[in-house]
């Protein structure tokens, strides 16, 4: 059984920008990458993943490889669907559940692009199991849910509002760490943001807008003199 590494913005104090407390990127890498999810010749482990907020649980069936019915609870809404356990929270919500807001890029647990709510904590969403999360009871929210519909939430405005965003694609990835570091953090410095944003890259370079919109919905003042890093 291997720990699902945490997603930076979980963390109460990051360090050097690794996913997660101990974790180096090239160990987080070789982990996600080998896959830290239990997968078998002939099915998936049952509860064999460690999701935010649930205690870990022997695996206790195989199940699969053919699609099994399960359901999600995404955005307050309980979603049927007939998946084969092999299928990421990620795949499952864009190709099936026509969520597409949480985008794959690495497909990894490296860029941060596919980051959405589990419990309230971020989380890479290709690196969970569909099933994994299904079998916990897990409450999923996507950027779609993040407000009612034809309305935007202030988080998402003031990246509007502080140009943080380019071609957008990071985007929807980084408003979720955002809204799950300020829950936990509400009124944050320029450089907590910078350490707790760390597992989300933007090919475009808009760091320093999304930094500042989020210390200023957490009533800070934005970008400090002289941080012209990006
Ligand atoms: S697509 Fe999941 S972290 Fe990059
Ligand atoms: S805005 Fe283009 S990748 Fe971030």
């Amino acid at each position: 059984m291997a720990d699902r590494p945490k997603h930076p913005s979980e963390n109460e104090k990051t360090e050097n920008q690794v996913p997660g407390p101990g974790i180096g990127r090239r160990k987080f890498v070789k982990l996600v990458g080998g896959t830290s999810m239990a997968v078998t010749a002939g099915g998936v482990l049952a509860g064999a993943a460690v999701l935010p907020g649930i205690a870990a649980e022997a695996p206790s069936a195989v199940m699969g490889p053919t699609a099994i019915p399960i359901t999600l609870r995404v955005n307050g809404e309980a979603r049927k669907l007939m998946l084969e356990p092999r299928v990421t929270l990620l795949d499952a919500l864009r190709n099936h559940l026509d969520l597409t807001g949480a985008k794959k890029v690495c497909d990894r647990g490296t860029c941060g692009a596919c980051t959405v709510h589990l419990n309230g904590r971020a989380v890479y969403s290709c690196t969970v199991l569909a099933v994994d999360a299904a079998e916990s009871g897990a409450e999923i929210h996507t950027i779609e849910g993040l407000a009612p519909e034809g309305q935007i939430h202030p988080l998402s405005a003031a990246f509007v509002a502080n140009d943080g965003q380019q071609c957008g694609f990071c985007t929807p990835g980084f408003v979720m760490a955002s809204k799950a570091y300020l829950d936990r953090h509400p009124h944050p410095s320029y450089n907590d943001v910078k350490e707790g944003l760390g597992g989300n890259f933007c090919r475009c370079g808009t760091y320093m807008g999304v930094r500042r919109a989020v210390v200023t919905v957490g009533g800070g003042a934005g970008i400090p003199p002289n941080e012209g890093d990006s």
